[in-house]
């Protein structure tokens, strides 16, 4: 199942020699103003890493945060992952993260629609939703572009450093 294969990335399991270019992003304050996480200090990013390489062994794996890498150099991009929540309505979510220097390029809807393909073909989910901060403009474009639909209004819904954060909550469905 695991590598995800798209025309110019590679969507793989992380590794602990990842933490550098997880970090790189990861302690951006830049890309993690609108993320629940962050600014990571190293510390942070290697007990996250190391919590996600322990998921990876579940049985059955319902959690898949995936190193996002370049096809052609390899290089490690940003993070995409797809969760089961609920097996018994067969909802999952996804989430995504990228290096700044890579913004703007088609990226992260080259990977999100990956990760949803899978949820949806290899993970038997029915439904697949995601939340942005109402001023996440470009994390709001991508879930359009792969032809997620905006549900709702989400009022105070996330504690998030130190203040109650809204929410846009966007969904596709398995036949959609
Ligand atoms: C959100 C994020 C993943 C998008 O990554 P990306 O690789 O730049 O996304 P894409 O290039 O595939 O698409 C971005 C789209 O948003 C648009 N966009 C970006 N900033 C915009 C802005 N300020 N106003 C209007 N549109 C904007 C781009 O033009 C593009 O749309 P287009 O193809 O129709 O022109 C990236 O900005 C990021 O990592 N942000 C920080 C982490 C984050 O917020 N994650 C989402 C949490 S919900």
């Amino acid at each position: 199942m695991i590598p995800l294969e798209t025309q110019r990335l590679i969507l793989r399991d992380f590794v602990e020699s990842d933490w550098q270019a997880v970090h790189q992003y990861a302690s951006d304050p830049k890309v993690v103003r609108y993320l629940t996480f962050g600014p990571n200090s190293e510390e942070d990013t290697k007990n996250f890493l190391q919590k996600e390489i322990l998921l990876q062994g579940e049985e059955p794996r319902q959690h898949f945060a995936l190193a996002v890498t370049l096809k052609a150099q390899k290089q490690l991009i940003g993070i995409c992952r797809i969760s089961t929540l609920d097996t018994d309505n067969k909802i999952g979510s996804i989430g995504y993260c990228f290096s700044k220097e890579f913004w703007g390029q088609g990226y992260a809807t080259e990977a999100v629609k990956a990760v949803v393909s899978f949820g949806f073909q290899e993970l038997g989910l029915h439904r697949i939703f995601a939340t942005c901060h109402p001023e996440n403009i470009a994390s709001a474009r991508v879930m359009q572009k792969i032809g997620m639909q905006q549900e709702g209004y989400l009022r105070e819904h996330h504690w998030i450093k130190g203040e109650w954060r809204d929410s846009w909550l966007y969904a596709i469905l398995e036949h959609e």
